[in-house]
């Protein structure tokens, strides 16, 4: 993977596998490029951690991996960092290389829910960042917004990733609050770790309609920005072949089912990214 090869290589960053559903929507639209996915497990959850943790290891793993890869396009694909990371890594990253972050889709929310009712369910760090409540004020103001922050949905993801079954009880009691809320009809993801829990979600909340999450605008911009570099590529070359690798910062607990994992995600490689 070096710059003598064509194929733009583009970097997604989450604390865990939730990225991945973010990974997935840009990899169908954008095929022909070389894939970077690191999972900043070691410092995983992000959701409690202060602000200024999340700026400092974000900015930190993200310049390692620039150091060691031709990055091209960083994508955080994590509700929690972006809502506070992107000017940092805007401001100390080097300038050709394109940030895109992920943060609640409420504009999408406010516009597709009927009732004009709808749920934000993200982590505790997320429903009580400024940057979303100023989404909610510019894009919702027409709509009652109920929040639910939790870092157990977050784990549950993960586990369910490793092959654990979902304890249906618990994510019943997660989103209690909302249950006997019948006309709220839209729910967004506010964390790209929970439409990995979608189905199982969703028979906890039989009355929503709609359930919105950002990952097809994310794929949607890292395209026009890819266009704008002049790196965009419709097809890739006959010798050209794209690699797909990821990245952990700590060892893996159940690598069985991180392994069946990656083939899923079409991963070919894992690789450790050390704390010194
Ligand atoms: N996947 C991350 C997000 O979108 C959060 C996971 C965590 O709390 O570590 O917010």
């Amino acid at each position: 993977m070096n710059k003598d090869n064509a194929l733009a290589t583009i970097l997604v960053f989450d604390s865990g596998v939730g990225g991945l559903t973010v990974y997935h929507e840009i990899q169908q639209l954008l095929p022909h490029y070389h894939y970077l996915y690191c999972l900043d497990n070691a410092f995983f959850p992000y959701s409690e951690k202060s602000e200024r943790q999340i700026i400092d290891r974000t900015l930190w793993v993200c310049r390692r991996l620039v150091n060691q890869y031709p990055i091209d396009l960083i994508v955080i694909a994590c509700n929690t960092a972006s809502t506070v990371v992107l000017p940092t890594l805007r401001e100390h990253l080097p300038q050709h290389i394109g940030i895109v972050g992920t943060v609640p889709a409420i504009k999408p929310a406010a516009a597709v829910s009927q009732s004009k009712h709808i749920g934000l369910l993200a982590t505790k760090g997320t429903v009580k960042r400024a940057y979303t409540e100023d989404l909610i004020q510019r894009y919702a103001a027409n709509c009652i917004v109920e929040k639910i922050g939790t870092t157990e949905l977050v784990e549950l993801a993960e586990r369910k990733m490793r092959g654990d079954s979902v304890d249906l009880g618990r994510l019943h009691s997660i989103v209690k609050p909302w249950v006997e809320l019948k006309d709220l009809d839209t729910v967004i993801w506010g964390c790209t770790h929970f439409p990995l829990l979608e189905n199982e979600l969703k028979l906890c909340l039989p009355h929503v309609k709609f359930f919105v999450d950002s990952g097809k605008a994310i794929a949607k911009r890292v395209k026009y920005l890819l266009q704008q570099k002049q790196l965009f590529r419709e097809k890739a070359k006959l010798d050209e072949i794209s690699r797909h690798l990821i990245f952990a910062t700590a060892p893996i607990n159940h690598i069985f089912g991180f392994h069946n994992m990656m083939q899923r995600y079409g991963f070919s490689e894992l690789g450790y990214l050390s704390q010194d």
